[in-house]
């Protein structure tokens, strides 16, 4: 197969094909949302995963202050919502008062979580390190749910269930469901 060479500053959207999420940051003063693409599983053992967040960004304070966040996942339903919290910021505005999305207590750490979304994890922070332009926060996770119908017995996203893959600037993929696949 001829390859086709990519720009490093893309290279990253070759592998980039996690699901969007939001992340909720605060406390019930202070709370906010943030759309997040860069985002993966770090630890099996302890459970813990890993986001990427700009310092720039409001999220970011929330977090380092706060020292914990809520992992939301989205379906393309919300794709309207998912745009806003990742153009305009919550020093400006309230996302939750904005989007209409619904506040749901967590059951381990002080930040809200969102009830329309399908699946939410809670971390609290543990490690962060600045990564370049963008910091990588560590987050234990210390709870976890999902909508019933959402994911099947093997946890595996049912097939009615779409979310969000960025694929760069205004692009998005989504799954077309689990097929089990055989050589
Ligand atoms: C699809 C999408 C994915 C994004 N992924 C990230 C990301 O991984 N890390 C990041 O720092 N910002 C990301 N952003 C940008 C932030 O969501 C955006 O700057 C947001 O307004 C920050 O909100 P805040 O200031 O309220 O925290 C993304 C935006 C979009 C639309």
């Amino acid at each position: 197969m001829k390859k086709r060479s990519i720009p490093i500053t893309k290279a990253n959207y070759l592998i980039n094909h996690g699901p969007t999420v939001l992340i909720t940051s605060g406390t019930e003063e202070r709370d906010n949302i943030m759309t997040l693409a860069w985002q993966m599983p770090a630890s099996g053992n302890p459970v813990r995963l890993a986001i990427s967040v700009a310092p720039e960004r409001f999220s970011h304070e929330l977090i380092t202050q706060g020292k914990a966040f809520g992992v939301n996942l989205p379906t393309i339903q919300l794709y309207k919502t998912v745009l806003l919290c990742g153009s305009q910021s919550g020093r400006e505005i309230d996302k939750f008062k904005r989007s209409g999305l619904t506040r749901m207590a967590a059951k381990k750490i002080p930040c809200p979580l969102i009830r329309e979304c399908v699946a939410h994890i809670e971390c609290r922070l543990v490690n962060a390190w600045n990564a370049g332009d963008h910091t990588i926060f560590l987050g234990e996770v210390v709870a976890a749910c999902a909508d019933e119908d959402a994911f099947n017995s093997h946890l595996q996203l049912n097939n009615n269930i779409q979310t969000l893959h960025h694929m760069g600037g205004p692009y998005f993929a989504h799954p077309l469901g689990v097929k089990e696949l055989t050589i």
